[in-house]
């Protein structure tokens, strides 16, 4: 800005500068215009602030580490970069993207493919759960882009001939921080160190880690009856969608049952089940198809999936940051949405230091108790169906050792679903 425009207050100055963030377009960051048609075509009519931030930056092909709220473009942030000097320098195993999680890695590929499907940019997706060999012969193919979970991508390191990545000119860590806390600490940590070289931080963080248009409650429960407001929640909630955490595989499993028992859309999504099942739950959830999706923390992170309407802690978080990254999952990219922590006698602490780390005291969610009391009797019984189910379904798997993911969903527990007298509850008038 020349001196003689230099405006009158310090006031000013940082309102000019804030406008002229809010009309940047990604032209003005420097994306090449076959890219700024793409964002068109996804209905980005204009860059986020993480983008604003890291965009130009990461053109000059400088390092750099990121840190924006849920939800705010990030992986948009690094693949349009990514893209961009892909078509400047064009190729073959350009950019390796990490990530901690099956799911995220098909989820950032589709991402890649939808800002790059005009340029022809060819990406692999490298996890575990999936048959190598095709991996092998997709890597054989040189694709520009690979994304990987860390453990998998290690394997085709040392056994697939011919593969390696010494060509790289871009690298990603996708939720750095927790590819950094797995078990491929040292390997990873290696890559890190190869490629990071005086990197900036951009960090776009307003005053809550949490985003502002998320409604945030808690509910303080007896331990035995949060099954019962579970289903009340559920059904005075009625018509949203809703991601339900629990902290175990088998609790996952067990409520999902649960509620299927009682006539709900529930599906699982958990570690211990097959790949095939992982990706087909998630897609009956993004499709619609189903209307509660409960997982472990193996979808609190990076999943994007617009419709959710509301998210459930329905076992609270160990570790305050999960907490972030579950709640997360609704209320992106400027919508809203709802989160509901459960908080038994035993949560009490956790609970504590979660509210310390968004620096917020959250209001209860309010419920009409003499209501809840009155699902306990349908729900204790579908409690004993979903209890025989799970033992069933582990002697089956124990039967079948061979192919132990065959069976991990609950959707073959249907004819148990409808023993329940009455199903699930009728929503009630007005709500
Ligand atoms: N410039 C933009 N304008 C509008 N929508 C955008 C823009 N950039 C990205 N989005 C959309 O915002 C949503 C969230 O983006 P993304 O998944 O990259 O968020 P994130 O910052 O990585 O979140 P998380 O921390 O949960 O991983 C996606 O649906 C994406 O398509
Ligand atoms: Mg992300």
């Amino acid at each position: 800005m020349a001196a003689d425009e230099e405006p009158d207050s310090p006031t000013e100055a940082l309102q000019t500068a804030a406008e002229e963030e809010e009309t940047k377009t990604f032209k003005d960051l420097g994306v090449t215009d076959v890219l700024c048609e793409a964002c068109d075509q996804l209905g980005w009519a204009k860059p986020t602030k993480i983008q604003i931030e890291a965009i130009p930056l990461a053109l000059q092909g400088r390092d750099i580490i990121g840190l924006a709220e849920t939800g705010s473009g990030k992986t948009g942030a690094f693949a349009l970069p990514i893209l961009n000097a892909l078509l400047e320098t064009p190729q073959r195993l350009f950019a390796l993207v990490l990530t901690p999680t099956r799911e995220l890695a098909f989820q950032i590929s589709e991402q890649f493919e939808a800002l790059g499907s005009s340029i022809g940019v060819q990406c692999a997706v490298i996890v575990g759960g999936i048959d190598s060999m095709s991996q092998s012969l997709a890597l054989a193919k040189k694709p520009h882009i690979v994304i990987a979970t860390p453990g998998r991508l290690i394997d085709h390191l040392e056994n697939t001939k011919g593969f390696n990545l010494r060509a790289l000119k871009y690298l990603v860590m996708d939720e750095a921080d927790r590819i950094l806390n797995m078990d491929f600490e040292t390997e990873v940590q290696k890559l890190q160190r190869a490629a990071l070289k005086n990197p900036v931080k951009c960090a776009v963080s307003s005053k809550y880690q949490t985003v502002e248009k998320l409604q945030q409650y808690y509910l303080f429960i007896p331990s035995k009856f949060k099954d019962t407001y579970l289903v009340y929640i559920l059904n005075e909630l009625a018509g949203n969608s809703f991601m339900i955490f629990c902290s175990t595989c088998n609790n996952t499993q067990r409520t999902a049952l649960l509620l299927r028992n009682l006539g709900f859309t529930a599906i699982p999504l958990h570690g211990q089940m097959s790949q095939s099942k992982r990706l087909g739950s998630l897609n009956k959830f993004k499709a619609k198809a189903r209307s509660i999706l409960l997982a472990t923390d193996v979808a609190s992170r990076g999943l994007d999936i617009p419709h959710v309407d509301v998210v459930v802690n329905f076992d609270i978080p160990t570790h305050s940051k999960d907490y972030i990254h579950r709640v997360g999952r609704t209320a992106r990219a400027g919508r809203s949405g709802k989160a509901i922590t459960f908080v038994t006698q035993y949560d009490v602490e956790l609970f504590q230091r979660i509210e310390h780390l968004i620096g917020k005291k959250l209001p209860v969610f309010p419920t009409q108790d003499e209501e809840v009391m009155m699902l306990t009797e349908r729900v204790s019984e579908a409690q004993r169906f979903a209890r025989m189910e799970l033992r069933e379904h582990g002697e089956k798997k124990k039967r079948k050792r061979e192919d132990p993911g065959d069976d991990d969903d609950t959707e073959g527990a249907i004819g148990v679903r409808n023993k329940v007298a009455g199903g699930k509850m009728k929503k009630r008038k007005g709500r």
